[in-house]
């Protein structure tokens, strides 16, 4: 059985927002946000939902501090992580349900399983350390693997599908807005001509073919972009955050958080816009300013660079 491998990013800040201020709140049985104060009643149950328990390292520091009567539901689209976070969370398993689906479905298993008035709910959108290490899974444009970027290796779409499928308007438009490619149109073309003779079936095979249509020199590899497009297509990553947002939000009990962790503008965009249109109604926002990794953490995690976490309050 695999080990975790990935690092939990800004876990000091999840921990202060999703668990320490709350419980503090709690302890004085007030809401302090938006505003006046007002009075909260509560169970003796901390409940918590983790949408993406990658590799359980959120989900251990949450159940690490120990708050009686504490349980965590967590999901994970992935099965190789979600073993892992299993196996990491062994110690836990009295207080912890895990369920491999998308958090698109919190709803449904949040209410069977008893979790519909939570204190807590964590999202760290994305791909996991183990997704880039393991070439076997097609996330890497530096390692030899089928181009295939399934979290969850049952969907039937995979990346080497839309490479080989789409047609060049849409593999145009996915490089365009969720890559943020400006070359994307020549890049389409490119791939539609390839395909006309040859399939596109591996991550080099199609690293190699945007090497040599772009030729941009720099710290970032020309695919960058292009993998990270096909990927959130592959999945449908901002879909699933958009038909989730509303749900979990019916999840919160009042006084109840929200913490999203994203990686790109798109998903960032949308969880503002979503938070600015429930301000004052079903929520208030804790974080005035963008919570955004330490220097410290960047240079002990690199990936962390690009995280961006917004935190709202459930009325
Ligand atoms: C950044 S990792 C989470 C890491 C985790 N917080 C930890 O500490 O190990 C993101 C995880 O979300 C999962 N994922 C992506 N989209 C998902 C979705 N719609 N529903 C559930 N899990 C998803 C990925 O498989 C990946 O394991």
């Amino acid at each position: 059985m695999a080990e975790p491998t990935h690092i939990p990013i800004l876990v000091t800040e999840v921990l202060l927002h999703l668990v320490d201020e709350p419980e503090q709140a709690r302890r004085t049985g007030q809401v302090s946000h938006g505003g006046a104060m007002r009075q909260i009643r509560t169970s003796d149950e901390r409940l918590f939902i983790d949408g993406t328990v990658g590799q359980g390292g959120h989900a251990e520091a949450i159940l690490l501090r120990g708050l009686p009567g504490c349980r965590l539901l967590g999901f994970d689209r992935d099965p190789v992580n979600l073993s892992i976070a299993r196996k990491r969370l062994e110690r836990f398993s009295n207080s912890l349900v895990l369920v491999q689906d998308s958090y698109a479905q919190v709803k449904q298993h949040a209410y069977v399983q008893g979790f519909n008035h939570v204190d807590g709910i964590l999202l760290d959108l994305g791909f996991s350390s183990g997704h880039i290490e393991d070439a076997s899974r097609g996330f890497s444009f530096s390692h030899e693997g089928p181009l295939d970027m399934r979290y969850d290796q049952t969907q039937e779409l995979t990346a080497e599908g839309i490479v080989n499928g789409w047609n060049q308007d849409d593999l145009a438009q996915i490089f365009r807005v969720y890559g943020e490619e400006p070359a994307s149109h020549i890049l389409a073309k490119a791939i539609y001509q390839e395909r006309k003779h040859k399939r596109i079936t591996t991550t080099l095979q199609l690293a190699e073919l945007v090497a040599s249509v772009i030729h941009r020199r720099g710290k970032i590899h020309p695919a960058t972009r292009i993998f990270q497009a096909l990927r959130i297509a592959v999945n449908d990553e901002l879909g699933e955050l958009s038909r989730a947002l509303p749900d979990m939000v019916d999840l919160l009990r009042p006084g109840g958080r929200i913490a999203i962790i994203s990686f790109h503008s798109l998903e960032d965009r949308m969880i503002k816009k979503f938070f600015a249109a429930q301000q004052g109604k079903t929520l208030n926002t804790i974080n005035k300013r963008i919570i955004t990794p330490s220097e410290k953490e960047i240079h002990s995690n690199p990936r962390s660079r690009s995280a961006k976490m917004r935190v709202a309050e459930r009325i």
